[in-house]
């Protein structure tokens, strides 16, 4: 018998926007493998965003502080929107989602890209440049311009207003996420590419060399390979089958997951996964969430596709909770409910009815129970 203190703590935190009604269906799916499955978790729902700031003045309260302590990992939904503009700026500097992901020092972000079989025809991109595209997009997450000083707007003497930020790396940044890159890379095809500009920009120069080094003197097993990210943002959606593992900066990570998302059907597929480094105690937090945002123009209309949140799921269920059959039940499940034909509206075909977040819920719920 597993005692309370085994369970896994999970933190459940929709956020703002689409991110309260996606997270709404993961923690159904959670609930699922913990009532039938004896999955050992505990979630622990927390606010983030406007309406804790509205009651407490913090956008991310003490109470959403202390569940993120105590959490292994994090479900997180999305941050921004509107409410944005309803929350101070300096409140929210104080605590957003990108100070979470800075404060817990969430270094390695992982975006895979898959394109479902099922979901081919929902690409704008040729089913023959869809065949094979299974890889992966590590993102540096806790550094780079994001977070960069100096920043930002001033007023010069002439009048003239000038914006500014700051594009930096330092070795130790580079060589984590470098080694976490090259070790994935090791788990699966061995191929690793390194996307930076270091035709034009210093840090790349910098990033390329450490990469480079990193590559000769521990990982001389995978083969590594560099490209500028502007051809990086072609070779995505030209022939993204040749990829394996990509690494790259903070920001050119944000931007080419969304030009790899083409491949996937839909910017609503995409999970990810967030680690942090490993503590004293062998434990390494990890926050999941989908890669799309709050999409304000379709909020609260209970329209917005859940399965890059749930996909996110399988990704917990291996890397935290170390449940690789929870994991591949709950893929099966979904690739179910694909292959059934149900689409959320950002992937249906024309002339074809969509299903709503909770009716994609159920369906994944269904197809669980039919298969346990
Ligand atoms: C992402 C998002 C965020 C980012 C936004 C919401 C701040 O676009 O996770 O890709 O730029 O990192
Ligand atoms: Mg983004």
């Amino acid at each position: 018998m597993s005692s309370v203190t085994n369970l896994n703590k999970i933190a459940v935190i929709g956020g703002e926007g689409i991110g309260v009604e996606v997270t709404a269906q993961s923690r159904r799916i959670l609930s699922w493998f913990a009532e039938n499955r004896g999955t050992p978790i505990r979630l622990r729902d927390a606010e983030y965003g406007k309406v804790p700031y509205l009651r407490s003045g913090e956008v991310i309260p003490a109470d959403t502080w202390d569940a993120i302590r105590e959490s292994d990992a994090i479900l997180f939904g999305a941050s921004g929107g509107p409410e944005t503009e309803e929350v101070p700026t300096a409140a929210r500097n104080r605590d957003s989602l990108l100070s979470l992901r800075r404060k817990l020092d969430l270094y390695a972000n992982v975006r895979p890209i898959y394109a479902h079989p099922e979901l081919h025809a929902a690409s704008p991109l040729k089913s023959r440049v869809l065949q094979g595209v299974d890889f992966i997009i590590v993102r540096e997450l806790s550094s780079g311009i994001y977070f960069g000083e100096p920043r930002g707007i001033e007023t010069l003497p002439d009048g003239r207003r000038r914006g500014f930020n700051t594009q930096s790396y330092t070795t130790d940044q580079v060589h984590r996420v470098a080694r976490f890159s090259f070790e994935l890379a090791r788990r699966r095809r061995g191929r690793l590419c390194s996307v930076d500009k270091a035709n034009v920009l210093e840090t790349s120069v910098m990033w390329r060399e450490e990469v480079t080094a990193i590559h000769r003197s521990e990982f001389p097993d995978v083969e590594l390979s560099h490209m500028y990210v502007d051809n990086a943002a072609m070779q995505v959606v030209r022939a993204p089958s040749q990829f394996d593992v990509i690494v790259t900066c903070n920001i050119f990570g944000d931007i080419l997951s969304d030009c790899a998302a083409v491949a996937a059907g839909s910017l609503g597929m995409l999970p990810s996964a967030s680690f942090g480094p490993v503590d004293q105690h062998g434990r390494q937090k990890a926050l999941y969430e989908p890669v799309h945002g709050s999409a304000p123009d379709i909020a609260g209309k209970g329209i917005a596709n859940p399965l890059g949140s749930i996909q996110s799921l399988p990704l917990m269920l291996r890397l935290t909770l170390h449940r690789p059959d929870d994991a591949a039940l709950l893929e099966t499940a979904i690739a179910a409910v694909l292959a059934g034909g149900l689409r959320t509206a950002d992937l249906v075909e024309p002339g074809k009815t969509p299903v709503s977040t909770e009716q994609m819920g159920d369906a994944v719920l269904q197809a669980l129970a039919a298969r346990a």
